[in-house]
């Protein structure tokens, strides 16, 4: 079979080296598509493949239709909102992700992206600690659970809420469980989210939650930038200078965030997954599962319903 790895955002070279070993190894082939410049290249480079391992890459009905001998795409990485599920479902394409192999990356990104933006972004004047803060994570999933842990260490209180009602996990991490994300806003000093792109979730982080906040309150974001809804969320931020909007995913409204100063902090591209780690971790999970799909049929990790 002919396996393509399509990233626009490059895994470490390490993790390509070890993901082709992997399917090398199985008996497949190879190829690579990095840092691709335009739909056009990606189209082309599918044309003749039977897997994609890919990353935030877009795979909507258009590639799908490009690649007439594909079977399966394999998101490395734990959001699958990149990949048109119900037409993949209808070309009978299966598609997986790799839950919590990037996980660890993520979550040390938020307490990073934390640490730096209250201490004034290390621009010399006095900021603030962590310990003794109250940090509210929306959604419970694999990231969460990391940066739980983590501020755990530093001696933060730590609440969850979790839409799937994944109470149990919540209890057995002994974190305080919040029965809504409105008392989530109000109780929490930091709130980091980590719920999914779904239809259910586009725009519902608004200006009017950010308003429950106590005075000084953070919001943080290393899911997506469609969560927020964005308008509401500047305003608010206009009318209260205490508020912080620290993100992993450049907003559409960046220039304007611009404007606030040390209260928007946005990373340039997308860093959460960006490390060596978490790159041979979820790509070699990738490139495992397709060797598995293709040896045994295996569907773990399919996210999308078989073909009807
Ligand atoms: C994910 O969903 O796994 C993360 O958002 C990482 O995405 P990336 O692989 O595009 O960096």
């Amino acid at each position: 079979m002919k396996i393509l790895v399509a990233t626009e955002k490059p895994f470490a070279p390490a993790a390509v080296e070890g993901i082709k070993k992997i399917i090398v190894v199985a008996g497949h082939e190879f190829v690579l598509l990095e840092k691709y410049a335009s739909k056009q290249e990606l189209l082309e480079a599918v044309a003749d493949v039977n897997a994609i391992i890919i990353r935030s890459d877009i795979i909507d009905a258009e590639v799908m239709d490009a690649a007439p001998n594909l079977k399966i795409v394999v998101r490395a990485g734990a959001g699958y909102d990149n990949v048109d599920l119900e037409a993949a479902t209808q070309r009978g394409i299966v598609v997986m992700n790799t839950p919590g192999q990037n996980a660890n990356a993520v979550a040390e990104l938020v307490l990073a992206m934390l640490l730096f933006n209250i201490r004034s972004q290390f621009n010399g004047k006095a900021g603030t600690e962590l310990k003794g803060k109250k940090l509210g994570l929306l959604g419970f999933g694999h990231v969460a659970q990391h940066v739980g842990t983590l501020a755990n260490g530093f001696g933060m209180y730590v609440y969850a809420y979790d839409a799937f009602g994944r109470r149990d996990n919540i209890d057995a991490a002994g974190l305080y469980y919040l029965p809504s994300k409105e008392d989530m806003f109000k109780v929490c000093d930091i709130v980091s989210l980590h719920i999914p792109l779904k239809p259910d979730t586009r725009g519902s982080i608004n200006g009017e939650l950010m308003a429950m906040m106590p005075k000084g309150g953070i919001v943080v974001n290393t899911a997506r930038k469609e969560v927020m809804d964005e308008a509401s969320v500047l305003q608010i931020m206009q009318e209260r200078p205490d508020l912080k909007y620290v993100t992993d995913i450049m907003p559409d409204n960046h220039e304007e965030m611009l404007k606030l100063g040390a209260q928007y902090f946005t990373t340039p591209k997308k860093m959460g997954a960006q490390t060596a780690e978490a790159n041979a971790n979820a790509g070699f999970a990738a490139a495992r599962q397709i060797v598995e799909f293709f040896n045994s049929g295996c569907t773990r990790f399919q996210v999308n319903g078989p073909k009807k």
